[in-house]
């Protein structure tokens, strides 16, 4: 199994991974938490599409992510980082990955429960994965909901913690995630 902690660096592919999730999930958000509070009309349609979109394109590339990430072990955290620090951070990354894999399939599931149509870029239509079931769907979104606002303060301490290693720390944290050693 190659393994790529000896170079203390992401791969590229896992750079390129990282920064193409961040960007969907980053998107996402506002865009799901606007599109509800809009109204009826085509700006809501539009965002709905367009949500749907990025979460639908965002499922092969998580399990993608996941199975590069199981086959190529990140690089240790800097070795003077308290413990506890350490354990916090890769807590939060594994909770990031089980949201990111687990909310796209809740949309995809409460959406087809809802029998709603899923246009993947106005391009093709996913089928529907759950049989017709408006209260179940229901509930799925606002499970949907939860996981949403909670990835949102996952990702407050996430982005506040790389902010913290590059302008306090002044370590490689951040810079290894985008330009790599
Ligand atoms: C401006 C936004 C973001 C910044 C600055 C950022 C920064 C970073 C940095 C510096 C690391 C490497 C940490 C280390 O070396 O230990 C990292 C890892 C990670 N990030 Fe982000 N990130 C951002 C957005 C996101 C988003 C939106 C997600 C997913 C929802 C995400 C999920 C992850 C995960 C799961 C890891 C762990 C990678 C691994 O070692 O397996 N990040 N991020
Ligand atoms: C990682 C991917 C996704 C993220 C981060 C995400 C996040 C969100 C958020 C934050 C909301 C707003 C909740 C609120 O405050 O009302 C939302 C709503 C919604 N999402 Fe997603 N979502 C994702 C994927 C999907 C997918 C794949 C679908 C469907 C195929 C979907 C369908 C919906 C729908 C229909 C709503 C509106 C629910 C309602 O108004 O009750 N989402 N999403």
């Amino acid at each position: 199994m190659p393994l790529n902690d000896h170079t203390g660096t992401y791969t590229v592919t896992a750079r390129v991974l990282h920064w193409l999730t961040a960007l969907f999930v980053l998107s996402a958000i506002p865009m799901g938490i606007a599109m509800g509070r809009l109204g009826p009309g085509p700006a809501a349609d539009f965002l709905f599409d367009l949500h749907r979109s990025l979460g639908a394109v965002l499922i092969p590339i998580v399990l993608f992510r996941i199975y590069w990430r199981l086959t190529h072990k990140p690089p240790p955290l800097p070795f003077d980082i308290p413990r506890s620090q350490q354990l916090a951070a890769e807590a939060v990354h594994h909770m990031l990955y089980a949201c990111i894999l687990a909310q796209p399939v809740i949309g995809w599931i409460a959406t087809s429960a809802y029998r709603a149509p899923i246009k993947v870029f106005w391009l093709f239509q996913l089928p529907p994965i759950w049989k017709e079931d408006r209260a179940f769907s229901e509930m799925l979104f606002a499970l949907h909901m939860y996981i949403g606002w909670a990835m949102c303060l996952l990702l407050a301490a996430h982005i506040g913690g790389a902010l913290f290693h590059h302008f306090i720390r002044k370590d490689r944290v951040l810079m290894r995630m985008i330009e790599g050693a």
